[in-house]
């Protein structure tokens, strides 16, 4: 699965492009150890891609695959099974995602999209059944805005939901608001930070969210070229990174299921990094303590 989500990762960073080279990925300490390769054969046929492939989540109680793609009328939703066969498409909703994550609770699962449309259905963060039944709507529908009662979102970039059900929001990709919020599974703001800025705990574009099994929550902070790291308790700001993306910001930020390497994405270099995570507590000031980077070589 994680070697899916990589495939996609990449052909979401070259807008159009068919990526069909081998990319093998290398962690730079364990030197010759190969990670993850590109599966070029996956999924079996790539033409259902007719839009702009924008986000990808995996359902881990199916092993089913979402892919949000953008585009006039272009099918916004393609699942595909983990062996790359193509199995359903849904459009509902879905204006221009930006996000998407699949949802479990052990025994039922949902998918939540981030929609950053300025139409009627965008600005919102929304939740379907898995086979693409609208289930909620958070935001205002259509008015970007940064009120929490009523909850409005600037396009918001992304969410995480994590067991319990608590939800975590980056908002967002607008410029309006820069904050990352903590709602309850009914949807009431448990934490939020909110401020604008370069300092500790500030945003500039936070792009990307997600939550680890120790507590941390890991956030893209595009415009600052760092990512931030927070409690996901008491929302306290643990550090952040900054040197390894002087060339260009994080996009995006994911774990892999061990838990030992976050896996960031820079658009703008087409670059996938593979970062040593430090297990637990502080993430100290600066990557160069605990990470380690691997430019691509395609
Ligand atoms: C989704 O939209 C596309 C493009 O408009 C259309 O071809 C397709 O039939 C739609 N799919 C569903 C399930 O409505
Ligand atoms: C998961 O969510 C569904 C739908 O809300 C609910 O019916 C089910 O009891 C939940 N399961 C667990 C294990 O919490
Ligand atoms: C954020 O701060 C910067 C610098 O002070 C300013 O240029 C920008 O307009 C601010 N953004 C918002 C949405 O207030």
């Amino acid at each position: 699965m994680a070697l899916a989500l990589l495939v996609l990762a990449l052909l979401g960073a070259l807008p159009g492009a068919q990526v069909l080279r081998t990319i093998t990925f290398y962690s730079s300490w364990m030197n010759e150890q190969r990670l993850y390769k590109l599966d070029v054969s996956w999924p079996k046929l790539p033409e259902y891609f007719t839009g702009q492939t924008f986000c990808v989540g995996v359902d881990p109680i199916s092993d089913l695959v979402y892919v949000a793609q953008r585009g006039v009328n272009v099918p916004k939703v393609l699942v595909f099974s983990e062996n790359g066969d193509f199995r359903q498409a849904w459009n509902s909703t879905v204006e221009m995602p930006h996000g998407i994550f699949v949802a479990s609770n052990g025994t039922d699962s949902s998918v939540w999209i981030t929609d950053v449309g300025n139409g009627k259905y965008g600005h919102t963060v929304k939740q379907y059944s898995t086979s693409g039944k609208p289930v909620q709507t958070l935001g205002t529908p259509g008015k970007p805005g940064s009120a929490l009662i009523p909850l409005q979102f600037d396009q918001p970039a992304e969410i995480f939901v994590d067991q319990n059900g608590d939800i975590y929001i980056v908002d967002g990709d607008g410029g309006l608001n820069n904050r990352l919020l903590k709602l309850t599974s009914d949807f009431k703001v448990m934490w939020l930070r909110a401020e604008n800025g370069t300092g500790a705990a500030q945003f500039r574009i936070p792009h990307s969210v997600t939550v680890d099994s120790v507590g941390r929550v890991w956030v893209a902070d595009r415009a600052n070229k760092r990512i931030q790291v927070f409690d996901k308790v008491t929302g306290e700001w643990l550090g952040a990174w900054s040197s390894c993306f002087k060339e260009d910001g994080p996009y995006s930020v994911r774990l892999t299921p061990n838990e030992k390497y976050l896996i960031v994405a820079q658009l703008n270099i087409n670059r996938v990094s593979i970062l040593a995570a430090p297990p637990v507590g502080s993430i100290g000031d600066s990557q160069a303590t605990f990470g380690n980077k691997k430019k691509i070589s395609s």
